[in-house]
């Protein structure tokens, strides 16, 4: 299929299906998700652990593939499309960040998050310049030569943020973005996310646990035996 999206999707995912198997037994996680995302929308995921969330981010991201359905990022095919081309697709358009940071251990704060936009071409000085303003934004401009192993867990975190973000992608895939963090440092790292997608039209799909910050959300969706359903309160 290559189906061209509506200009107001940044994310189209119709009817994916995805299993792993252990051993012999199959393990279905996905049973025929729906999802849209519009541009600066910002959705949050929550659903108990294992309930596949991890596995939808990483098949949305390219990072996967679903056994069925499919997935449409920013006008382009991801079922389409070989691991060369969703990587490519994934640096132009997307920010990630993994729920475990999945930094590179041998490259600085700086040099992590400016990688996105040196294999984006860019040249170094102008990359390393966003990045250092966007390690400032997430409190981290004093920490910009240090290597992820002398870095805490929550700075780890806020530098795979800064990662995600300073290539202004147009859709961010967060998994958990705020887990390892105080509240303080949450509340700053959601605010930063809440004024990209308001000025740069960014849009954010991030799953969390953290229930303190789901009114910064337009919606809030529950993944539930494989499927996607809209938040109530009494979940
Ligand atoms: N590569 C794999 N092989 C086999 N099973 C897997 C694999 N990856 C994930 N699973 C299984 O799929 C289910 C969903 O895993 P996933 O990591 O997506 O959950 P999650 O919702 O992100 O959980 P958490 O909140 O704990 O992060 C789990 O039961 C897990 O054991
Ligand atoms: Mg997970």
């Amino acid at each position: 299929m290559n189906e061209k999206l509506p200009p107001s999707s940044v994310l189209q995912a119709v009817d994916v299906h995805k299993h792993f198997y252990q051993g012999s037994t199959e393990v279905p996680v996905l049973n025929g998700v729906d999802l849209e995302l519009e541009p600066g929308e910002r959705v949050a995921i929550i659903g108990r652990s294992g309930s596949g969330k991890s596995s939808l981010l990483h098949i949305l991201a390219g990072l996967d593939t679903a056994d069925r359905g499919h997935v449409n990022v920013v006008g382009e095919d991801m079922g389409g499309a070989s691991s060369e081309q969703r990587a490519a697709i994934r640096c132009a358009h997307m920010g990630f960040v993994y729920q475990q940071h999945h930094l590179l251990p041998e490259f600085s704060a700086l040099e992590n998050v400016a990688l996105p936009q040196r294999l984006n071409r860019l040249e170094k000085s102008v990359a390393e310049a966003s990045s250092r303003e966007i390690l400032d934004a997430v409190g981290l401009g004093h920490r910009l030569e240090h290597l992820p192993s002398a870095l805490s867990g929550g700075e780890r975190q806020r530098v795979a943020v800064a990662r995600a973000l300073a290539h202004q992608p147009r859709l961010v895939l967060a998994d958990e973005p705020t887990g390892n963090l105080d509240q303080a440092s949450a509340v700053q790292l959601m605010d930063l996310m809440v004024s990209l997608s308001e000025a740069n039209g960014t849009a954010f799909l991030v799953v969390t646990h953290d229930v303190s910050m789901l009114h910064r959300f337009h919606r809030v969706l529950t993944l539930n035996a494989g499927r996607i359903e809209a938040y109530s309160h009494d979940d």
